[in-house]
């Protein structure tokens, strides 16, 4: 592979800040407290959750590093870093959220199959880079094209990282064409991650971000992009990333009969409480993130003190001093918002949190009704519980 590496043993990981708690060790998967994830509105590179599915990858020398273009277009193409810095540089706000994000929680319903996510498998980075639309331009794919004249449909990203999934092969996915050839849809080659060059673990020295889709999609450490009559074969897109009803089972379960995952429905989290929090009467702010998927701002956050029976209004913010408002020029239509309510909790209680996206989609009121055997999308209504003390506390 031109200027990269892909090491086989975990011999050579990057330094990771200690205040991540590892979901694994070998690959490296891990997500900061939730206390830390709503410290700041951007993520920092640190407490930004990592997901990897193999060693990291290694650049031995950024000269001669390229990503190939190829597959059904006429002339294949080579695009080394300074050719993709040449063009247009965009800077995209965008949350990242891993579909197994609360996984750990549906676990406990009943048990599910991957790694044990809390609710920080999520981080919100500002993405810079050229606009996959720009360098499919390049190669001869006019924007807003859905299928090429060579019956290209869809647009795979193949890493160079191995993946025992893959039997030691690349981490790979794919998007349908008319998404990468949208300039509306903002996929970009990203080279930096909040104004600084992408690190090791998120993908240096280039990656995909496929803003309000599922981080599965996001491949980092990328090689080649193939245009492709159907979507990509591999492992991640065929036998994973999927969600089943709760009847099936790893006996009855066809593959083949679902679609690979892609934007993803409406979340809340409320991070300001941990699952089971001790406290004396009185006032407590109530405050977490909402993010709903495919550019859909969030219209709403109801908090509930009574385990969901009535509800008030949470506000929400993006930026210090400018109210959101879903759909207004000034919301970054790809980020989360957070969201902020001081209410009374005079004795024990469960608090929960909703979120209504601008489709009026809500999340479901239970994890049961959406339990799956691979645990992913758990977006129920998130649940916090107090315990209130009156004495020697
Ligand atoms: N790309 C490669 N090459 N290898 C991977 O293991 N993991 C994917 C995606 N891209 C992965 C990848 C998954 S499942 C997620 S959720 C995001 O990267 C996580 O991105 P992050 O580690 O930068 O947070």
């Amino acid at each position: 592979m031109p200027g990269l590496t892909a090491p086989s043993s975990y011999s050579q990981e990057p330094p990771r800040h200690p205040i991540l708690q590892i979901n694994s060790k070998e690959p490296f998967n891990a997500e900061p407290p939730r206390s830390a994830l709503i410290s700041s509105y951007v993520t920092p590179v640190d407490f930004f959750y990592k997901r990897n599915h193999g060693p990291i990858p290694i650049v031995d020398d950024i000269e001669s590093y390229y990503v190939s273009i190829c597959g059904l277009i006429e002339n294949s193409k080579d695009l080394f870093m300074r050719d993709i810095r040449m063009l247009r540089k965009y800077n995209i706000t965008a949350t990242l959220q891993c579909a197994g994000n609360r996984r750990t929680a549906m676990s406990n319903v009943r048990t599910v199959k991957g790694v044990g996510w809390d609710v920080s498998a999520i981080g919100n980075a500002v993405w810079s880079g050229a606009k996959l639309a720009d360098v499919l331009e390049l190669v001869g794919i006019p924007n807003l094209t859905s299928v090429t004249r060579s019956g290209g449909k869809h647009v795979e990203f193949v890493s160079i990282d191995k993946c025992k999934e893959e039997n030691g092969g690349p981490y790979k996915a794919s998007i349908p064409l008319s998404q990468a050839t949208n300039p509306e849809a903002d996929v970009l080659l990203a080279y930096e991650m909040n104004g600084e060059p992408l690190n090791r673990d998120h993908g240096y020295p280039l990656r995909v971000v496929v803003p309000g889709v599922i981080g599965a999609r996001s491949v980092k450490w990328l090689d080649t992009i193939n245009i492709l009559a159907e979507e990509c074969q591999g492992f991640f897109m065929q036998k994973d990333y999927k969600m089943f009803p709760p009847s099936v089972n790893w006996d009855n379960i066809n593959w083949k009969s679902r679609r690979p995952l892609m934007d993803f429905p409406v979340q809340c989290v409320i991070c300001s409480l941990e699952d089971v929090n001790v406290m004396k009467p009185g006032k407590a702010k109530v405050s977490g993130y909402a993010v709903s998927g495919g550019g859909r701002g969030i219209e709403r956050v109801d908090i509930s003190v009574d385990g969901g029976k009535n509800w008030v209004e949470a506000s929400r913010y993006q930026k210090t001093g400018i109210p959101y408002i879903a759909d207004h020029m000034s919301s970054d239509k790809w980020a989360w918002v957070f969201f902020e309510v001081i209410i009374d909790i005079p004795h024990s209680t469960q608090i929960v949190a909703k979120a209504v996206d601008t489709a009026a989609n809500v999340q479901p009121e239970s994890v049961e009704t959406i339990w799956n055997l691979r645990g992913v999308l758990n977006t129920s209504w998130h649940r916090v519980q107090v315990r209130v003390g009156h004495s020697n506390m």
